[in-house]
């Protein structure tokens, strides 16, 4: 305990403030990943969750780095916030506006980042 305690912090003065601000968040954002969004877009966030072999619409692979990068941050924020149909995709995509606020968005869509290893844009 003492010890990760210790790590977490010699890796938090390393890192500029921004980059741990950015870090925080991608980590926030990847425990609400893993409650919300897994059990269609996969724990690894490949697209091949629980849920996937019945859906008509794939959950998108938020691995494929390619297609990510024409995504800016905004189209993210979106299609999170008010769903698929908001962003001309599936209205499979569920809107999340009723069940997490615009911080908790903004740190899902910095863990995409990572996911999808683009930069925020
Ligand atoms: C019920 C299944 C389901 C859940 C749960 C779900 N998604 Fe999706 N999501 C989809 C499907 C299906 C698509 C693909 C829509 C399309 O391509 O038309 C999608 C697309 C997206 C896109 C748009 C990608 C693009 O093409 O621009 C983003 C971003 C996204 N999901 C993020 C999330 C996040 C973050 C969560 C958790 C808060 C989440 N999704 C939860 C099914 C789901």
């Amino acid at each position: 305990m003492k010890t990760s305690l210790l790590a977490t912090l010699a890796l938090f003065i390393t890192l500029t403030n921004s980059q741990v601000l950015v870090a925080a968040d991608a980590e926030h954002g990847r425990t609400l990943y893993r409650a919300y969004c897994a059990q269609c877009h996969g724990v690894e966030g490949d697209g091949f969750g629980v849920n996937s072999p019945d859906m008509e619409v794939a959950p998108k692979d938020h691995t494929e780095t390619a297609e990510m990068q024409t995504r800016n941050d905004a189209d993210l924020f979106k299609a999170i916030k008010d769903g698929g149909k908001a962003v001309d995709k599936s209205a499979l995509m569920p809107n999340w506006d009723a069940n997490l606020n615009d911080d908790e968005i903004h740190a899902l869509v910095a863990y995409l980042r990572i996911l999808s290893k683009t930069g925020s844009q």
